[in-house]
């Protein structure tokens, strides 16, 4: 069965629209298996401003102290993965919240101690559980916390956690489902973009800030030898007709002679 990967961005999962859920059950029609990916900056921003404690963000990622890492491990695993699966479960869509680290489903090492603190990358994962569920026509829901060798706690970038365990499982499209339509170059959705043409408008200062993380790990995601890649709103219908609505990321476009 193919399998789609959504990253769903914390920056949307309080808007997500019945058409989203529409689209979702629309896949599963077309013979979709879904897994998602959850992120939460919204969520943990609110938490660590009543715990008193200022967000630090280095190169898009957020630094990490061990003080940070319980707070972004409670709200992630203990509130917003809660709220998606209910959300799911309540437009008739069976989901399991895991977390990254049950069973090493995500496998990681620290990224730059100095800079980031407890911010891993990820080096393999463990799709196990993910299969198990997915065998019981289960939507998985995982948090992107990853562990160690050592079983030490790291937190993840969510869309580098959804690029990998997109690459784990060969899925057909990755989607990284956000509060914009796509990525917007001189005022408007681009529809497609090749990888020399994001670089070019990060550069240019036209992709910035949360977009990133999100076009970084596309690219990674293409290299590694997935095929689709998109950003598509969370907030609107993202498929409809048996057709993807937002911005594809490609390496390159094929030239058809
Ligand atoms: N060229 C661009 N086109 C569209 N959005 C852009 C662009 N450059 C930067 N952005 C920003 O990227 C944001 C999306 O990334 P952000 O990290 O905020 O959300 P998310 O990844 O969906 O949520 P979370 O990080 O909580 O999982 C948009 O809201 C927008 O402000
Ligand atoms: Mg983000």
């Amino acid at each position: 069965m193919k399998t789609i990967l959504i990253k769903c961005g914390g920056s949307v999962i309080d808007q997500l629209s019945d058409d989203f859920f529409t689209s979702l059950k629309e896949l599963k029609k077309s013979g979709y298996q879904l897994v998602f990916v959850h992120g939460g900056g919204p969520d943990i921003n609110e938490m660590l401003k009543v715990m008193g404690v200022e967000p630090v963000f280095h190169n898009g990622l957020r630094k990490t102290t061990a003080e940070t890492l319980n707070i972004v491990e409670m709200v992630l695993s203990g509130k917003t993965n809660r709220k998606l699966v209910q959300l799911l479960s309540k437009h008739g869509l069976s989901a399991v919240g895991i977390n990254g680290t049950d069973d090493q489903l995500i496998q990681a090492s620290i990224i730059d101690e100095e800079n980031l603190g407890l911010v891993g990358n990820v080096q393999q994962v463990n799709s196990d559980l993910i299969h198990l569920l997915l065998e019981k026509d289960y939507i998985p829901v995982i948090t992107p916390l990853g562990s160690t060798e050592d079983s030490k706690k790291l937190n993840i970038n969510a869309d580098y956690a959804a690029a990998a365990v997109a690459k784990s499982l060969n899925v057909e499209h990755c989607m990284f489902a956000t509060d914009v339509e796509g990525i917007i170059i001189d005022g408007k959705v681009a529809s497609l973009l090749e990888e020399d043409e994001v670089t070019h408008y990060i550069e240019e200062g036209q992709i910035t800030g949360g977009m990133i993380p999100k076009v970084t790990s596309a690219l990674a995601a293409l290299d590694s030898g997935l095929k689709s890649v998109m950003i598509v709103s969370g907030k609107k219908a993202f498929y409809q007709d048996e057709t993807l609505k937002g911005t594809q990321i490609v390496k390159k476009q094929e030239v058809i002679k």
